[in-house]
């Protein structure tokens, strides 16, 4: 397809998702909103109309707990083609049920990309969404660092955006399945190639998490020390310290002191235990258990956002470029969400190995602003020539390109629009 038709499909089908002034990932196998493919999606309206840009992102704050979480996904109306819904989450009551876990806080970097290519009126927005995004910040840091750690764990591999991902297959062995699930009938595998969605033993582990946060309530800070499952992702601690970072040039310039001066005491402290994270022998920033201790064993996609977060030191930075130089010359896509040299790589089993859009917007974004030219032309255009060739799929097969999961689906149809086509508009440049 040419350019101008795949512009031309990428609007329609952002146009299609929108249930009014909120877009849903794709129809059918995901029918709400989800955090941080709004945030995504947001950039994608940008180009064309600011003000429905920022409703994405004021309509997904709408769903903030009390306690200061963004949750992973806002159910604004029951969908029983969904599972697990609102009824199986069973979170305390707010403006709407949501999921009862959060996802990767890219929300605050978007919203300051909005007002790095904006004007005053993209900065009035923002100033009217500070206070919320700062307390998710609190939220993340409180609630989710094991005792002694002043980096975030997760509780819940869906709360990492990369839900089947091997990383979390360490701590995921840990744990037994709860024996008393009531019986579920899983909906994704009936809407797509159940060979390419996680396994029938990895959802029985996901749904005891849930469980586990219904026993306690879901009081956050309990279910990280006392959860069934805590690991350390690279994505979330990166994405988090870019978020704190941005978050922080924010304070600054609208006038909230002791936020910038909060900020900048989570970041030192973030920055002073990264190593947490390095796996020695790998060489690699890995996600790691955070019970037990031990690493994960490949490198993911996750690893290299490094670069996004400008964290590590010279040596750790050259050492991650190894592996993705390594990697460049295994896949004829990059960046795969898995090691092709490890056994658990699988092409085209969602997070197993297939290449996702927004992971390699957010390394482009760090490769071009470390200077890596080569590595970041392969990211956004080995991309770019999969959604010519395929389409707008959720993610690919890095080895051939290929479609997989999810079609027309929402955050690929608007980082083409806001960063790989030809046409774009100032939004994510
Ligand atoms: C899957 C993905 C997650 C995404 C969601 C909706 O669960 O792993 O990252 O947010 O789908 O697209």
């Amino acid at each position: 397809m040419n350019r101008n038709a795949l512009d031309q499909t990428a609007r329609s089908i952002l146009q299609k998702n929108d249930r009014g002034g909120y877009t849903v990932p794709t129809d059918r196998l995901y029918p709400y909103q989800w955090n941080w493919d709004s945030a995504f999606v947001s950039l994608g309206f940008a180009g064309d109309d600011r003000a429905r840009a920022w409703q994405e992102l004021f309509l997904l704050v709408e769903g903030q707990w009390d306690d200061g979480m963004i949750p992973h996904i806002i159910f604004r109306q029951d969908d029983p083609d969904y599972f697990p819904g609102p009824s199986v989450w069973n979170t305390p009551a707010g403006k709407y049920p949501t999921g009862g876990i959060s996802q990767p806080p890219v929300l605050t970097s978007v919203v300051t990309d909005l007002v790095d290519s904006g004007d005053e009126t993209d900065l009035a927005y923002a100033k009217k969404l500070f206070d919320q995004l700062y307390r998710w910040h609190t939220w993340w840091h409180h609630a989710r660092t094991p005792e002694g750690s002043s980096l975030i764990a997760t509780v819940h591999p869906w709360e990492t955006g990369r839900d089947n991902c091997p990383d979390w297959d360490l701590g995921l062995d840990r744990m037994t399945a709860s024996t008393d699930l009531p019986p579920y009938t899983r909906r994704d595998t009936s809407h797509v190639d159940p060979s390419m969605r996680p396994s029938d033993a990895q959802y029985d582990k996901y749904l005891t998490i849930v469980m586990a946060g219904r026993a306690v309530d879901w009081d956050q800070k309990r279910l990280t020390n006392e959860g069934p499952f805590a690991m350390y992702c690279p994505g979330l601690i990166f994405i988090l310290h870019r978020a704190d970072k941005d978050l922080k040039r924010l304070a600054h310039r609208i006038g909230k002191t002791a936020e910038a001066d909060q900020l900048a005491a989570w970041i030192a402290a973030t920055e002073a235990d990264l190593d947490r994270i390095w796996n020695p022998d790998f060489k690699a920033f890995c996600a790691r258990d955070v019970r037990s201790g031990a690493f994960a064993d490949g490198f993911s996609n996750a690893s290299p956002l490094c670069f996004y977060a400008h964290a590590g030191t010279q040596d750790q930075l050259l050492a991650t470029l190894d592996h993705v130089h390594r990697i460049s010359h295994k896949v004829g896509h990059l960046m795969p969400s898995w090691d092709p040299d490890h056994p658990a790589f699988e092409s085209k089993r969602y997070w197993c190995g297939p290449l996702w859009p927004q992971m390699n917007f957010l390394l482009w974004k760090g490769l071009v602003e470390h200077h890596q030219t080569y590595l970041a032309h392969r990211t956004q255009n080995d991309l770019a020539r999969a959604i010519e060739a395929s389409g707008f799929w959720e993610c690919f097969d890095p080895t051939d390109g290929s479609g997989c999961v999810g079609t027309d689906f929402s955050w690929t149809a608007a980082l083409w629009l806001a960063w790989l086509s030809p046409s774009r508009k100032k939004a994510a440049a």
